[in-house]
């Protein structure tokens, strides 16, 4: 069964096709002024301080316009652009700390992460040349990195038994996880809570989690949103005594050109 994200058919992101079958478009955003701990202030000739103003800017990524289920990944979805404006408003959260994307998809929110974080771990599962897709997909927008190669893209599968020695290595001092419109399928949702367990056994450090999803809803006899409701009752049974979930406010700015539509919800994560 192929399947469309929403986000083509709402906007008109300029896409233009390569010769592999897929398309580049350009994902405008307003840029806010970063926070940089460590950067000195500016002042003009006059001695006026500079201050930066809102720019225009623009990410330009390789996808797919549809997709097989099994390779959504190569397509973009709500929850990213959402979790692209959560980063953007509070960069305080992620400035100067080293982050970890789980099933990141085409890239754009690792790269969105890498404006501000110290360093991030984009990952996802290899299949149908999602790292490749995410390796271009990162070339294409160096120029948005803190610092050169600030993003290092792993492979990491749910359902691996063992993730790579390097991943386990990097896992130890991450501070903060991050996951857009991961729950879609109840088996993924099992493999997905399992991960975010070992993730915050593994590193001591991390705090918290920030998950986006939109709840798309069934109507039968009853109103259900039955991916969420499963997430939500697989959740409290197998993190029980360890991890706590809420919902956060999804009141900040929007950067990104998308539909903030009110099925989508934002999760904090933190360990108890
Ligand atoms: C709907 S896409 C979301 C992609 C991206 N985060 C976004 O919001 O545009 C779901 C993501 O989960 C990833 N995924 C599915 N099964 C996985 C698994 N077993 N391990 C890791 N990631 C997986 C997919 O490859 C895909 O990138």
């Amino acid at each position: 069964m192929e399947v469309k994200s929403e986000i083509f058919r709402e906007y008109d992101y300029s896409s233009v096709s390569i010769t592999n079958g897929n398309v580049i478009s350009k994902y405008r955003f307003n840029m806010p002024t970063i926070e940089r701990d460590e950067k000195p202030l500016e002042y003009d000739n006059e001695n006026d301080l500079v201050v930066q103003r809102k720019r225009n800017e623009i990410i330009e990524i390789e996808h797919k316009k549809s997709s097989k289920l099994s390779e959504v990944g190569l397509q973009l979805w709500r929850g990213a652009f959402l979790l692209n404006d959560f980063i953007l408003s509070t960069q305080h959260l992620f400035n100067d700390k080293i982050v970890l994307e789980l099933g990141s998809g085409v890239g754009i929110t690792s790269i969105v992460a890498s404006i501000v974080a110290k360093k991030v771990l984009c990952t996802d599962i290899n299949i149908a040349g999602i790292l490749d897709l995410i390796k271009r997909n990162l070339k294409l927008n160096s120029h948005y990195q803190r610092t050169k190669n600030n993003i290092e893209v792993h492979e990491l599968d749910f359902f691996a038994e063992k993730w790579s020695d390097q991943l386990e290595l990097a896992i130890k001092d991450v501070d903060i996880c991050l996951a857009a419109d991961v729950i879609y399928e109840n088996d993924i949702t099992n493999g997905l809570i399992k991960s975010i367990l070992k993730l915050f056994n593994k590193s001591k450090k991390l705090k918290e989690m920030y998950m986006a999803l939109e709840k798309r809803y069934v109507f039968t006899d009853k109103v259900l949103a039955p991916m969420y409701e499963c997430f939500i009752r697989m959740f409290s049974q197998q993190t029980a005594g360890i991890l706590k979930i809420s919902e956060c406010p999804t009141d900040f700015p929007q950067y990104f050109e998308y539909d903030r539509c009110k099925e989508l919800v934002l999760f904090r994560i933190t360990k108890i």
